[in-house]
Parts: C-alpha cells; structure tokens; sequence
C-alpha cells in the first residue's frame, strides 16, 4: 500500500514539475519550466523516450527529432526511459500532458506489449525506433511500426572490412582470431554479429577462430568484461579481429586489449553508430578501433518525429518497417563524411 502511495506520489510529482523529463519547447521558446505547457498552447506535443541517453548515439538522435521540432512547430519532450518501470510511467506522464504520440528506443525488447498497451490505453500513438519489439511469442512485433537498421547487411560491411584489413595487414588465419562481442537478446546485435561472422566465413576466414563472449550489459564496461573473459581463455592468440553490437562494444573489447599491451599492431576492431567512434578518432595516435559504421542518425531522429508529427496531425501512417544504411569511417575519412552527413 505505501509503495503504491510513494509511486503515485511521485507521479504527480514528475507530471507537475516535469522532473524527469527534459521538454524542448521548440521555437515558441521557454525550455524547460512549466511555463512551456501554458506558452505553447495548443501545439502538438511529442515524446522521444531513449534507453540510454547518455550514449552518443542517442543524443544525436535527440538533437536532430529537436531540428524537426522547431521547424515543424511542435514540442518535444525527450525522456531517458531507462528501465521498465520508467517507461511506463513515461507514458502515463506524456499523456497527463498533453502529448499525441511517442517515438521509443525500449530499455527492454520484451517490454513490447505492455508499452503498446499503454499507449493504446492513453490513446497515444508508438513509433518504435532502433530496438524492435517483441511480442509475448518472442517474434517481433508487427503491428508496431519500427524504424531501424539494415543490421544484417550493415554486420556484412564490418566482417568484409575486417578481412580486407586482416589482409593489408599481412595477418593470417594461423595467428589471427575474432573477438565477437554479442548481445543476443537484442535482434539488431544478433544480426550484426551474425553478419560479421558471415562475411568474413565467406573471404576464407575459419569459423573456429571466431570466439564469441557475451555481454551483460550493452555499454563500454560490459563490453569489457566479456572481452576480458575471452582473452583469459585465448592466451594464444596473436592477432584480434573485433566486431560487436556498436562503437561501445568495439571500444570495451579495445580497452580489454590494451589491459593486456595487446596494442593498436596486434588489434583492429570496427564498429557500427559513427556517432560513439569520434572520441576514438580524436586521438592524437591511432588505437586498435580502426573503424565504423556510420548510420543515419538523421533519420533515426528528425524523420521518426516528423513521422509522428505528421501521423498526429494528418493521419498518415507511416511505413510499417523502415531499415536505413549505414556508410564506413575511418580515422583518415570520417570528418568529410560526418560534414557531407550534417553531422559535424
Ligand atoms: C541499438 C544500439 C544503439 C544503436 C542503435 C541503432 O539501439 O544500442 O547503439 O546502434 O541500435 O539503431
């Protein structure tokens, strides 16, 4: 019972001082404070909700969903849905609010049902970006539309990159092993890994050198971790491959080797956000994170919001599923090709 009265609480709480959420109130102005709800009237309001919004990758989302916020003339409220239980108060919260609709990046795939429950319950509309849902059977979700990437495909240019590096390198399959960092609840890392591994099986490299570890989490640390646990068991090996759900995955698995002065000569990794790599590129020397796959934030971002805006206001439905592409950086090419994508 007191439990009940502490969340419902807290509820108000977040509903009446926002706390929780970050608003953008787009070009009518006044970020931030209460204010916004009276001074944008009746402007349409929309919610970005992201598992991790500390991750580069989802601020840049953020960023762009505020550009088609302010020049499409409606307010964005941009929550970092962490867990579970802050998403589904998320929810309730928008629609105290006000809002139309959300676009969500889930902490959690399995949370599907209950997510488009709710929505349903408060009659918001659900965009699902990034992370698909999954339905109470496993299979995703289909009556949620989703916007995400071409993952296998985009696993594919990784493995085909990591073989034509192997080769410059002069590295063979006798003194060269894979590091595959997996994440295998999650789809898109599932079919990222996947396509890695089948890319490089087709130029030749052998399936019995590609050592899998499992993350627990997906940040840097449980990136790490995994690594850390698959070096121990490989002390032989001379050279490491890496692949992985994303730049994060690839750079925990980097910083493992460099633990063990396994170095930037004995080490390529490459991975996939573009938008996590850049603090890696940066440096003044060049470490064993060779490089990414650089997606389409953009369209992550400010097409998905504007997808919901359009939705809410004109009743066009978007597409059912969306998968974007993705372009390679290196250390040598990334500022050209992140300034063509507007995204330096
Ligand atoms: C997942 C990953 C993110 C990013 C997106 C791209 O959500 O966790 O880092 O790669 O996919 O869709």
């Amino acid at each position: 019972m007191r439990h009940v009265w502490t969340m419902l609480l807290g509820m108000t709480f977040a509903v009446l001082t926002g706390v929780g959420c970050e608003r953008e109130a787009g070009s009518t102005g006044g970020a931030g404070s209460g204010a916004t709800t009276q001074s944008s009237g009746d402007r349409v309001k929309i919610g970005f909700l992201v598992k991790q919004p500390e991750e580069p990758w989802f601020q840049t989302e953020w960023k762009f969903a505020e550009q088609a916020s302010n020049e499409k003339g409606f307010d964005l409220i941009k929550i970092g849905a962490t867990d579970g239980e802050k998403t589904l108060s998320a929810i309730d919260n928008l629609a105290a609010q006000g809002a139309k609709g959300f676009v969500i990046c889930t902490p959690d795939v399995r949370l599907g049902p209950a997510i488009k429950a709710k929505a349903d319950a408060n009659n918001l509309k659900v965009l699902s970006v990034d992370d698909r849902f999954l339905g109470a059977d496993g299979k995703p979700m289909e009556n949620v539309h989703y916007v995400g990437i071409s993952a296998r495909k985009i696993g594919e240019m990784v493995g085909k990159n990591l073989a034509e590096q192997m080769k410059a390198r002069g590295w063979t399959n006798a003194d060269t092993g894979l590091c595959v960092v997996t994440f295998d609840e999650l789809e898109t890392a599932r079919d990222r890994t996947e396509g890695a591994m089948e890319a490089l099986a087709a130029a030749g490299f052998p399936k019995a050198k590609m050592f899998r570890t499992p993350q627990k989490t997906s940040d840097v640390q449980g990136a790490f971790d995994a690594a850390n646990i698959l070096l121990t068991q490989h002390p032989g090996v001379k050279n490491w491959l890496v692949c992985g759900l994303n730049d994060n995955t690839v750079m925990g698995a980097i910083r493992a080797m460099e633990g063990r002065n396994i170095g930037p000569d004995r080490t390529c990794g490459i991975g996939i956000n573009g938008t996590d790599a850049l603090v890696e590129f940066k440096k003044d020397k060049p470490t064993g994170f060779h490089a990414s796959v650089l997606l389409t934030a953009r369209r992550h971002g400010y097409e998905t919001a504007d997808m919901m805006h359009k939705w809410v206001t004109q009743g066009v439905e978007p597409p059912k599923t969306t998968f974007t592409e993705g372009i390679l950086i290196t250390r040598d090419t990334y500022e050209k090709i992140m300034r063509e994508q507007g995204m330096l």
